[in-house]
């Protein structure tokens, strides 16, 4: 029994081929939302696992229209203006109206601020933050124009709140979308637009599964500092349906007065 209500509603989540963003989208697709459903659906050069792909992006699909809903599926590397741009304009073609941003889309790898090269940086602070950035432009640029509000929330991580050790470009993308968020919650709180974050420990997903396999114990280190061994409850990694509650409270009606907050979904890790 759906609890929220975006029947008419047009939700755009970027990251959407698998995942945490797959769990989103089909979700505010349960909860009556037409969906723009997003991926880069290719490699990145320094990604240290396989990012998801067209045929995973199309089972997205699949699941959205499953409940009856409507999707449009784009291939948007989210650091590309061009694209992020191209891919909001095509759904207000299509839709009418965007009602929703889940800015999710991201990639996390293991190595030591000492070590790293500038491209890695680049990549993985473009995908994470410069990204989220973009896609509330263009979208934020429809909210003020079409006049009716909006909800912006993006995903953090426990590595928006705490350092990383291992991961210091993760944490640094990640602090920077807090202040993207608080930010952007200022300019758009006149067009009745709130903007809010989600900061998870660790999540079952194939970013998890991915790094384990190609990077060993170097990234099991990583995790488990950066989340097992400090959620105060008993999981080492939580569920993505965690992380879509969430999103679908920040996006709903119910939260009309919250905004510019940072709700971690962490299993304690950050009260202690
Ligand atoms: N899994 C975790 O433990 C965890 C914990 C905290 C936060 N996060 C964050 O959650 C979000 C979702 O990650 P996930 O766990 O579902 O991992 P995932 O790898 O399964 O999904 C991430 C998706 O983002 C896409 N993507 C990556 N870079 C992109 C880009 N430049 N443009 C467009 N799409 C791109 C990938 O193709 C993939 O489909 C990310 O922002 C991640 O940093 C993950």
């Amino acid at each position: 029994m759906p609890i929220y209500d975006f029947d008419g509603q047009v939700a755009f989540v970027t990251g959407a081929g698998r995942g945490q963003g797959r769990s989103h989208a089909v979700a505010y697709a349960e909860h009556g939302a037409d969906v723009v459903v997003t991926d880069v659906s290719r490699g990145i050069e320094t990604s240290q696992y396989p990012l998801a792909t067209e045929g995973d992006l199309a089972e997205t699909v699949r699941l959205v229209e499953d409940t009856g809903q409507r999707a449009l599926a784009r291939r948007v590397d989210v650091r590309e203006e061009s694209q992020v741009e191209a891919a909001v304009e095509a759904a207000v073609d299509e839709f009418g109206r965007i009602d929703i941003l889940a800015n999710n889309a991201g990639i996390w790898n293991v190595t030591d601020l000492v070590e790293m090269d500038e491209r890695r940086w680049d990549e993985l602070v473009d995908s994470n933050l410069k990204g989220a950035w973009l896609c509330a432009k263009h979208v934020g640029k429809h909210f003020r124009e079409h006049g009716e509000g909006g909800r912006i929330v993006s995903t953090a991580s426990t590595s928006a709140l705490v350092g990383a050790k291992g991961s210091g470009h993760y944490a640094a993308a990640k602090h920077g979308l807090v202040g993207l968020t608080k930010s952007l919650a200022l300019e758009l709180a006149a067009y009745d637009v709130t903007v809010n974050a989600v900061a998870p420990t660790g999540v079952d997903t194939p970013m998890i599964d991915g790094i384990l396999e190609t990077e060993g114990e170097r990234a099991l280190a990583s995790v488990s500092d950066l989340s097992g061994s400090m959620n105060v409850l008993d999981e080492q990694l939580v569920d993505p349906r965690d992380v879509t509650e969430a999103f679908l409270w920040l996006s709903s009606d119910a939260a009309r007065y919250v905004t510019g907050a940072v709700l971690p979904v962490d299993a304690g890790m950050t009260a202690k």
